[in-house]
């Protein structure tokens, strides 16, 4: 039998139904064309600390010893096929609600993991008011950097420049929710 395919959404913006989640349920729809079960994570609606840097990883069994809601996204990551990371771009860079799940992710990468997450396929979804694309250079270079340490595969990116106001992606993005939809269907 096939194993399961599943799509997880990673949402770093606060708002809920803004640009980059309308371009991810754009990418969702054509990957449950595909057979795959989208499955979204809202991170903003919950609590994420930084990591500590403490080298105790796995030594309370769970990845992290901090008790907050890594602990849902987690078992998230581990089912996922397909990763999807979604952030608004925050002065050049991810937000402050995506950027702890990056950092938490060391625990997979530690010595004597108890787990890891071979064979991972990853996708960037950000949008950002700025018109010129460059201004995505720095998470773009960040995604690849991290993804390659990390040993995933990159399925794609969609970096939609020109979309600020909530609302916009509706307004004027139709270029990316299309790009979004086709790179669905395609994974
Ligand atoms: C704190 C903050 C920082 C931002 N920094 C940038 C930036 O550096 N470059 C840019 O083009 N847009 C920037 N923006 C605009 C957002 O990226 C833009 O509004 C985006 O469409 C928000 O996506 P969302 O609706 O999914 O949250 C910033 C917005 C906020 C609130």
């Amino acid at each position: 039998m096939e194993d399961k395919k599943i799509l997880t959404l990673l949402l770093g913006s606060p708002r809920i139904g803004g640009n980059t989640e309308k371009i991810a349920d754009a990418l969702a729809e054509g990957a449950i064309e595909k057979g795959y079960e989208v499955k979204k994570v809202h991170l903003a609606a919950l609590t994420l600390k930084g990591c500590l840097d403490c080298r105790k990883c796995w030594s309370t069994g769970k990845p992290c010893i901090q008790n907050d809601d890594m602990d849902q996204v987690y078992p998230e990551i581990e089912e996922a096929s397909v990763i999807t990371f979604v952030s608004p771009l925050y002065f050049y860079s991810w937000s402050s609600q995506i950027k702890p799940v990056w950092d938490r992710l060391l625990p997979y990468y530690m010595p004597g993991a108890l787990r890891t997450t071979p064979s991972k396929k990853a996708i960037l979804i950000a949008a950002g008011g700025d018109k010129e694309e460059k201004v995505f250079d720095g998470m773009r270079a960040s995604f690849k950097l991290a993804t390659n340490f990390l040993g995933w595969e990159v399925l794609g990116e969609i970096c939609a420049p020109d979309i600020y106001s909530r609302g916009d992606i509706e307004a004027k993005g139709a270029k990316w929710i299309n790009k979004a939809k086709e790179l669905g269907s395609s994974i």
